[in-house]
């Protein structure tokens, strides 16, 4: 089957709800929710300066668009810290990436009045990383934690007796003489966010007294993450033309504000100053990004699936060998949404392309 970009567009569907090494450097960053005190693993930092995130992501409970339940949960438990005057519980957020994990965690900040350290597991390399950010937080503090399953194994230890008793038990020297020694912490919250919650060891999740995971969004949340988005940017965008960005996001917001500003961009070039969804669809097909937000990765993984494997049932290291694409990409990346949307089955015995793949297929190819 051949892979083909489309332009056809489909009637606007909700999504079901779903039940390389980061530089070590850490930076500060200016941030709205907590001035300076912001410190981001420099991956993060370009994140938030490249992209312009930082002025469009919302730095107030209301403001945050979708999550319903998981809103509902972090309310009470914002509430309930501050009647008691302490810190939050240990706060583990887990699902497909770009769903606005780190967002929640400056959000948590913000209504709490503390400040946010945002780093990243790859970038703890050494015990004094971890040790270095947790003596110089305030009480109260949020540290977030990106990847957490990522973290090796002696900052995981470290990270035990912190996050329990609030305290740190430092080895100092070597051998026979080697001394433990205690460094009291002052009371914070960690905030984990992981893509893996399964990697995750028991030990370290049985530490986080709450554990919730991020939804994929509705069409209709991220069309109003996208109107609210526009207005920031001051973009004259219709209903319609957000609907159809939003239904080509893949139930993802930082994948909605993206499509946004390449869509600002086409209707810039075209001096075209509303977005309609004509302007919107034409944009997002010169990017190949069709009605169902699928992009060439996404349909290679299918027609690899259907040309080579009959369909399925399919291993991911086969479907990755014989497509060229990294077993972990399709793992977390691509297959998320895919098996969201009803696209491909997982089975005991693999992967299976459903009937509602081919049918997309079908709109899209010649
Ligand atoms: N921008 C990114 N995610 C958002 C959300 N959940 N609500 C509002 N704006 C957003």
């Amino acid at each position: 089957m051949a892979i083909k970009r489309s332009s056809s567009q489909q009637k606007s569907e909700r999504l079901p709800r779903q039940k390389g090494k980061r530089k070590p450097t850490e930076v500060k960053a200016k941030s709205p929710n907590s001035e300076e005190n912001i410190l981001v693993s420099t991956e993060i930092v370009e994140d938030l300066e490249n992209n312009n995130e930082d002025k469009i992501r919302p730095h107030r409970l209301v403001d945050y668009i979708g999550q319903k339940d998981l809103k509902a949960v972090l309310q009470i438990a914002i509430a309930a810290a501050q009647q008691r005057q302490e810190q939050l519980d240990h706060i583990l957020l887990y699902g497909p990436p770009g769903l606005g994990k780190t967002t929640m965690s400056l959000i948590l900040a913000s209504e709490m009045g503390v400040n946010c350290k945002i780093t990243a597991a790859p970038a703890l390399e050494r015990p004094r990383d971890i040790i270095g950010l947790l003596v110089n937080l305030k009480p109260k503090d949020i540290l977030f934690i990106d990847e957490i399953h990522r973290l090796n194994r002696i900052t995981e230890e470290l990270l035990y007796p912190a996050m329990e008793d609030g305290r740190l038990d430092v080895t100092i020297g070597k051998g026979q003489a080697a001394k433990i020694r205690t460094i009291p912490l002052a009371p914070f919250t960690l905030m984990g966010a992981t893509t893996k919650i399964g990697s995750l060891t028991s030990p370290l999740r049985d530490r986080f007294g709450l554990i919730q995971r991020l939804q994929f969004y509705y069409v209709d949340e991220l069309t109003e993450i996208i109107l609210r988005s526009a207005s920031i940017l001051k973009l004259e965008i219709e209903q319609e033309g957000a609907e159809e960005i939003a239904r080509r996001s893949r139930g993802t917001p930082r994948i909605a504000n993206r499509l946004l500003r390449r869509v600002r961009d086409y209707a810039q070039v075209k001096q075209q100053t509303v977005i309609t969804q004509p302007l919107a669809g034409e944009a997002l097909d010169i990017h190949n990004v069709d009605a169902r937000g699928l992009d060439w990765t996404d349909r290679l993984v299918l027609s690899t699936m259907i040309d080579q494997f009959q369909g399925g049932p399919v291993g991911l290291e086969a479907i990755a060998a014989a497509t060229g694409e990294d077993k972990k990409t399709i793992e977390e990346v691509y297959e998320p949404y895919l098996l969201q949307i009803g696209f491909i089955n997982r089975t005991t015995r693999g992967r299976v392309v459903t009937d509602k793949a081919y049918e997309h297929l079908k709109t899209v190819d010649s």
